[in-house]
């Protein structure tokens, strides 16, 4: 499974990927705004310095809502930098414009996914990923890790070849989750990737050897 951070936190990004196990970075409008970016110029600078950080595919995620501006928009996203993903939302006329993006060689994650039946519609537009949000169903009493063992049950019996990124993750037990349920890709906040190294034990064990260390140096 491949770790993507969902920030647009340059500190955040490039904290990660010195750790050496990030392997993109997803972004989106509410995420752009905390950063406090304003301005179209500033917003496709910032783009750019995460691709410039990051070894893999950065999600750009568009906010034209009909298809010729979809269009217009994700064209020009995708030329900012070779490792741009055109985000798009799983509505009708996105779906539409994912199918010409895949048609014309430029990379798209479907976002805004919350049923398998979006996520066949995702598929079937040619999607590079299609992103479920994990946390979001479990806010509203459904379970989110199971949508993506649906989601990958169907991909792998209809042989989809677009990648299941688990997003809206809120825990380390999300991502551990995610990983048993199929999923290609975990999209998560620094938080919950730096979850995923702790353990007591290990703390303990560390300072025993640290300690027994000092009897023989
Ligand atoms: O990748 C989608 C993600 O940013 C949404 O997360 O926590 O706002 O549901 P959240």
């Amino acid at each position: 499974m491949k770790f993507f951070i969902d920030t647009a936190n340059l500190a955040q990004i490039k904290e990660a990927h010195e750790m050496g196990i990030l392997d993109g970075v997803t972004t989106n409008p509410s995420l752009m705004a905390k950063e406090g970016i304003k301005g179209k110029k500033a917003v496709e600078k910032h783009y750019i310095d995460i691709c410039n950080i990051v070894d893999g595919d950065v999600s750009a995620e568009v906010i034209s809502t009909d298809f010729d501006n979809i269009i217009k928009e994700g064209k020009h996203l995708s030329k900012l930098h070779e490792k741009i993903v055109v985000k798009v939302p799983m509505i009708k006329d996105g779906v539409k414009a994912m199918k010409w993006f895949t048609d014309h060689g430029i990379a798209t994650n479907c976002t805004l996914v919350f049923s398998a039946g979006q996520a066949i519609l995702a598929a079937k537009a040619g999607a590079k990923y299609v992103s479920p949000f994990i946390g979001r169903i479990d806010d509203s009493g459904w379970n989110g890790v199971e949508l993506v063992q649906q989601i990958s049950q169907i991909y792998s019996i209809q042989g989809f070849k677009t990648e299941i990124l688990a997003a809206s993750i809120r825990s380390s037990l999300h991502i551990i989750q995610c990983a048993e349920a199929g999923a290609d890709v975990c999209t998560c906040p620094l938080d919950s990737i730096m979850g995923l190294l702790k353990h007591p034990l290990t703390d303990i064990g560390l300072a025993k050897f640290l300690e027994d260390a000092k009897k023989f140096a």
